[in-house]
């Protein structure tokens, strides 16, 4: 590791994301300061442009992620990759091959689940002994619902001696759009879906990402229609990302060796609101998100929908990253009936502004994160870092963890 070039390389510098991160880096830890980085694309001419655009005057490396050659040089030039080139499932694979077999820590914004399932399995054991930390989902999806859990019952442990047996974190408000980036990966993962019955049934499984031999649990509750909600006493309706952060969030649970029990639930859903109106909101979310499933599964209307929505490298602006937020709680309720709510926050839109700082303390964490405290292999932000990520997103990206009084 001593003699890499640079400390961090950040892949997919010319992405819509990857734009904002790199902005961010320079804010953080400045071109020329201790911190040796690079920025990497696969045009050198837009690589250009985003330093220039960004102050990021720092090396360019010119790589395509279909190149494997390219991507053994990339992983062998540097302690840390973070990527942003995605869908990672058309382009991330030989990227991660390369990482886990030059030991090199990454980190990305993957929220695709039947990918980090092919990642995890086939590099595994090969990142295990190169020492290589690989850590996906580490922007919206799903830093915020694996260290809220992590949060939760560390609070629920001080207070109550015991973990929580069951949470449920309800989004209480969000505000931001979504990137073309975003949408391709969301439409990819219903097209591989589509194509491959067996895919979708590993993927129902809340357990599919625990390792190969914790697969297994308990049914998990799973918002799929507007329901009155107990834990909050609202009306809710599906999460979108539930489906990705469940499975992160079982992942990290199985990885620490499943310390919250073996019944241990966890759910995602949306407030909206109680009474007549709640009801009927509920019912107007979850029939939008239906309908553009509906959509999404079918190609003409799934053509249709693609003139709609923005085209990847298109995304909010930067007035409506800075006006978006996110406040997310969680219902955690113990065994014994000890309840707990807490509540997490971000400053900025969640899917870039919020994301992109998220992104950028976890890339920079690998650079403190020792080896004795955290091996090689594929965590989660959680089992990676835990309340060492908690503080510095606290510190640096607007991120708040705090336990609610009860009412
Ligand atoms: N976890 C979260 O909360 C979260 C939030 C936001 C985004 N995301 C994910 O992050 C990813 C990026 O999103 P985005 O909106 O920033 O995407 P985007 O603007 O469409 O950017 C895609 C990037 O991939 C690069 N690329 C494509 N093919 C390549 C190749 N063969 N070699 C090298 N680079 C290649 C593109 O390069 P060019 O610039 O040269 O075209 C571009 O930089 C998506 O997968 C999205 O789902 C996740």
């Amino acid at each position: 590791m001593k003699n890499r070039q640079f400390d961090l390389v950040v892949f997919g510098a010319t992405s819509f994301v990857g734009q904002i991160l790199t902005r961010r880096l320079v804010e953080r830890i400045g071109a020329n300061g201790d911190i040796r980085w690079a920025i990497a694309g696969r045009n050198a001419g837009k690589l250009r442009e985003v330093a220039a655009d960004t102050g990021a005057d720092v090396e360019q490396i010119v790589a395509d992620a279909a190149d494997t050659e390219a991507m053994r040089a990339l992983a062998e030039c540097t302690k840390v990759v973070v990527s942003t080139v995605g869908p990672y499932a058309l382009y991330g694979s030989p990227l991660v091959a390369a990482v886990a077999e030059a030991g090199t820590d990454y980190c990305d914004l993957t929220g695709e689940p039947q990918w980090m399932l092919s990642m995890i399995d086939a590099h595994q054991d090969t990142a295990a002994a190169s020492g290589a930390r690989v850590v996906h989902a580490c922007g919206f999806d799903s830093i915020p619902s694996d260290l809220g859990v992590w949060f939760t019952q560390q609070q629920a442990i001080e207070r109550f001696g015991e973990p929580c047996a069951s949470i449920s974190l309800r989004v209480k408000s969000l505000k931001g759009g979504a990137s073309g980036g975003t949408i391709a990966s969301m439409l990819n993962v219903v097209e591989e879906v589509r194509h491959d019955h067996d895919l979708r049934k590993i993927l129902a499984n809340p357990y599919a990402l625990a390792p190969a031999d914790m697969r297994t649990g308990p049914r998990q509750p799973n918002v799929t229609r507007p329901r009155p909600d107990a834990a909050s006493g609202e009306w809710v309706a599906p999460f979108v990302m539930a489906a990705a952060n469940t499975r992160i969030v079982q992942r990290s649970h199985a990885l620490l060796g499943r310390p919250w029990g073996d019944d241990f639930e966890y759910d995602e859903a949306m407030l909206v609101g109680g009474g007549p109106v709640g009801a009927m909101k509920a019912t107007a979310v979850s029939g939008g998100l239906a309908g553009f499933a509906g959509m999404a599964m079918l190609g003409p209307t799934r053509r249709l929908l693609g003139r709609f929505l923005p085209e990847p490298g298109e995304g909010p602006t930067p007035a409506a990253q800075e006006a978006g937020h996110f406040d997310l709680r969680f219902y955690g309720r113990t065994a014994a009936g000890d309840q707990l709510v807490t509540k997490v926050t971000g400053d900025r839109d969640p899917g870039y502004g919020s994301t992109a700082k998220m992104l950028a303390e976890t890339a920079l964490g690998f650079l403190e994160l020792d080896r004795n405290i955290t091996a090689g292999g594929f965590w989660t932000p959680a089992t990676a870092f835990g309340d060492r990520l908690i503080d510095r997103l606290v510190q640096h990206a607007g991120i708040t963890f705090d336990v609610l009084d009860p009412d």
